[in-house]
């Protein structure tokens, strides 16, 4: 595809697919020519899908929260949960990785980070792992259900973060929901739905793809011993592991625009309102972009993958979902003398075309 039609119109889809490195990164470095404002359910209203100006506003006022610094801080708790979570199942020597670790941490984190009480933890999880769990088959009704539920979930969180923001409106905290409250754009607060989606949309886009960059890293080194290897014997190399597994294994394979106005991509004319989809799974493989781009490997000096985005939209959970995922490989690799996936164990993908990842990882 890269080669043949690197800028193709797909009428099944009705939207355009781009694959080369050249034009994925172009394209998200352009948010005048290319919008993100476009229907996506859950994330309709979130700063997800906003363009400047009021884009920059909303995200300036999140930005102090994820800044390498603050993120920095949450490293003891990182490691105190996960130090926790491995004990659960260290004497037994055999794990669903999915169900013992890279599920619960990033929610686990998160709900620290908005201030959701420890005890309400479980609920949490229950209710976001509701939004973002796909269709059981390919059947119209499998996605009717599928939708009626992350709809359910979605009102069910949203409630429950209304109560929160009650509490916090007369005792506020050093939490994220208190900031968010107590922030003024243009002199005016952000509304009660405007701060109930952006606790919603953290924990859409930070849950689901940091679960899949922990699997995804560790099922890498259960399919190559060498890695595994490198790894464990040089520990430093982990920071590289984990940029290699974003390359190699995108949590998210694809972003979405909207033409503002008619464009040329890759000699390709795209009238004003088109659909585009850039996949960075296909641009992080591309041959005039990286050495070997299907090898696996922790000497790349330069790593420039899009899997976080590029641009204004730049993931704003990067440096959380980098730690966590360090943490993960350092306790892992530290605790246990060797993993290997559990012989004869076919692995089920994540059934969507956006994600990737495994429903189970048993180690
Ligand atoms: C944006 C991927 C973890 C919060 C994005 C985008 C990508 C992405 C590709 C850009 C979307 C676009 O340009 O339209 C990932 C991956 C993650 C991850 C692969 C894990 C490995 C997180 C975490 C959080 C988070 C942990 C928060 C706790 C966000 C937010 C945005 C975003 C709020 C929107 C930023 C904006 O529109 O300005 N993420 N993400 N993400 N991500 Fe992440």
């Amino acid at each position: 595809l890269r080669q043949n039609t690197p800028v193709r119109y797909d009428e099944a889809r009705s939207c355009w697919d781009v694959f080369r490195y050249e034009d994925v990164h172009y394209i998200l470095k352009n948010p005048k020519l290319f919008s993100s404002e476009r229907g996506s359910g859950t994330l309709q209203g979130s700063i997800l899908t906003m363009d400047p100006p009021r884009h920059t506003k909303m995200r300036n006022l999140v930005n102090k929260a994820f800044t390498p610094k603050a993120v920095k801080d949450l490293k003891n708790k990182i490691e105190e949960v996960t130090l926790y979570l491995l004990d659960q199942v260290k004497e037994k020597g055999t794990m669903d990785l999915v169900h013992s670790l890279a599920g619960p941490l990033p929610v686990i984190i998160i709900a620290e980070l908005l201030g959701v009480p420890a005890k309400d933890r479980d609920l949490f999880k229950t209710y976001s792992d509701v939004l973002v769990a796909g269709a059981k088959d390919n059947s119209n009704e499998a996605f009717q259900r599928m939708a009626q539920k992350r709809k359910e979930g979605s009102e069910f969180l949203k409630e429950y973060f209304k109560k929160i923001i009650l509490e916090r409106k007369v005792n506020p905290e050093e939490d994220l929901i208190s900031l968010l409250l107590a922030a003024k754009i243009d002199g005016e607060k952000l509304t009660e739905e405007e701060v109930l989606s952006f606790c919603v949309l953290l924990l859409v886009a930070g849950n689901e793809t940091t679960t899949n960059l922990i699997t995804n890293a560790v099922r890498y080194m259960t399919e190559d011993k060498n890695i595994q290897e490198q790894a464990r014997t040089n520990l430093p190399l982990i920071p590289k592991l984990v940029e290699e597994a974003l390359r190699f294994y995108p949590p998210i394979q694809a972003i979405g625009r909207v033409t503002k106005e008619q464009v040329k991509v890759g000699g390709k004319t795209i009238q004003k309102g088109e659909q585009v989809i850039c996949w960075v799974a296909s641009a992080n493989r591309d041959e005039q972009k990286f050495t070997e781009p299907n090898r696996f490997t922790l000497e790349r000096k330069l790593n420039p993958h899009l899997s976080f985005g590029f641009g204004i939209h730049f993931c704003l959970g990067a440096p959380l979902a980098r730690l966590e995922a360090e943490v993960a490989l350092l306790t892992l690799l530290s605790t246990f003398a060797k993993l290997e996936g559990v012989k004869g164990t076919e692995l089920e993908a994540i059934p969507s075309p956006f994600v990737f990842g495994v429903k189970r990882l048993p180690l």
